[in-house]
């Protein structure tokens, strides 16, 4: 009966870390996952999670079903954290908003959401259309193409300059059909590291106003890009201070280190409470067939964490303590990088941001780096700075001093 289907293909990220675990090597290293590790290369629950998750045993809850769109106070929690208690949108009630499962399910929601109501502006040529940086986290790609939509990549990285292209992102936002959809990473863009400055966000602004945009963010790293989530957020509050009506895809993975636990949200700013409330049922018809309702536990702990003033700052001091030993690690890994190459610069290393280093090692490159000394990374040369430590810093920049070499 299932004879006709072909195997598919693994994923560049989830299916290459299986691969990791398959090795037999004493010395493999994985820079595979944006997953994050401690010094000792040990994955880490924050303190706060544990006391909230302390909190939430002893008050014996019940585990009843949550409603379709999620829990209310962690949902609010959320949008909080990323527009601010003030946010007039907030305030005003004209967010619709649900819990998803996670950052992919919360673009999965809005893609379905996109697909089914095009903005009422739109050039036919942009209904179904969103436009992508090139590159992308590579998921991005296979989450709107199966609700239905139109992929196409606009250009974001800058091979030369390994920066931003910002005259080819403009370019290309400039030549857009009126309505189509923008996504934007909201900070420490993934796989690059490079963010746009506050100047640069300014001018994409203006593009999406001119070509009345439909604006998706996704925020999976906020707190990890300056170690200040209220710094994070500066992008998307531009944005929404000048009235634009963005959508905002939030996870809680990296930034709580809920990584399993599937926590994120959605968000749909409207003009009114009036739209708010359509938006919201349509919201609400996307998720109950395609799960029903979103689980609690994950949920629970970020409402009680955010809700708490002691644990807020228990895990705010969590988070700056991620970031830094990243941008430690940036700056360890470019050191010994600089003094195998004399005369080569990795400046990008430590001006990068988030949990990515973009480094420019060659798809063979990074298939030698496997093949020859167990070392693992995305075939694009995205290197998982969060799994970078003191052990094994010297032997990863041996590793790729060698093979660059060859
Ligand atoms: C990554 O980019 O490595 C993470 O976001 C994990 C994932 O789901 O791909």
């Amino acid at each position: 009966l299932w004879r006709d289907v072909p195997q598919g293909a693994d994923d560049p990220i989830l299916g290459l870390n299986q691969a990791f675990v398959a090795d037999a090597s004493p010395d493999k290293v994985s820079l595979v996952v944006g997953a994050y590790r401690d010094a000792h290369g040990k994955p880490v629950v924050l303190r706060a999670v544990r006391a909230a998750e302390e909190r939430i045993v002893a008050a014996a809850l019940p585990k009843e079903y949550t409603p379709i769109a999620g829990m209310a106070e962690f949902v609010r929690a959320a949008i909080a954290l990323m527009l601010g208690d003030n946010s007039s949108a907030l305030t005003e009630g004209r967010i619709a908003a649900v819990q998803t499962l996670s950052g992919t399910g919360a673009c999965r929601v809005a893609a379905d959401l996109l697909a089914r109501f095009p903005s009422p502006d739109a050039e036919p040529a942009a209904a179904k259309l969103i436009y992508v940086p090139e590159p992308t986290w590579s998921n991005h790609w296979a989450i709107f193409h199966d609700a239905g939509l139109t992929v196409r990549g606009y250009r974001y990285w800058d091979g030369d300059s390994l920066g931003l292209d910002e005259d080819g992102l403009l370019e290309d936002l400039r030549a857009a059909p009126r309505g189509a959809t923008l996504l934007l990473h909201a900070c420490a863009h993934n796989p690059t590291g490079v963010d746009p400055t506050s100047a640069q966000w300014a001018r994409i602004a203006d593009v999406v106003e001119e070509r009345a945009l439909r604006v998706l963010f996704d925020s999976a790293y906020q707190g990890f890009a300056s170690g200040d989530p209220e710094r994070d957020a500066a992008a998307v509050r531009l944005f929404v201070e000048r009235g634009h009506p963005i959508m905002l895809a939030q996870s809680f993975a990296k930034n709580f280190g809920l990584y399993g636990e599937r926590v994120g949200a959605l968000s749909v700013v409207t003009a009114s409470v009036a739209e708010a409330s359509t938006v919201l049922s349509q919201l609400k018809l996307v998720i109950r067939p395609m799960y029903s309702s979103p689980p609690l536990h994950g949920a629970r702990i970020v409402a009680q964490v955010l809700g708490d003033p002691a644990l807020k700052q228990l895990w705010l001091e969590d988070c700056a303590g991620m970031a830094a030993r990243i941008a430690q690690m940036r700056s360890a890994l470019r050191t010994e990088l600089e003094s195998l190459q004399p005369g080569r610069s990795w400046a990008h290393m430590s001006s990068q941001i988030g949990m990515f280093c973009f480094s420019g090692l060659r798809p063979e490159e990074v298939d030698a780096l496997r093949e020859q000394y167990h070392l693992y990374l995305t075939r694009d040369g995205r290197i998982s700075m969060a799994s970078v430590n003191p052990g094994n810093v010297r032997h990863v920049a041996q590793a790729i001093t060698e093979v660059m070499a060859t």
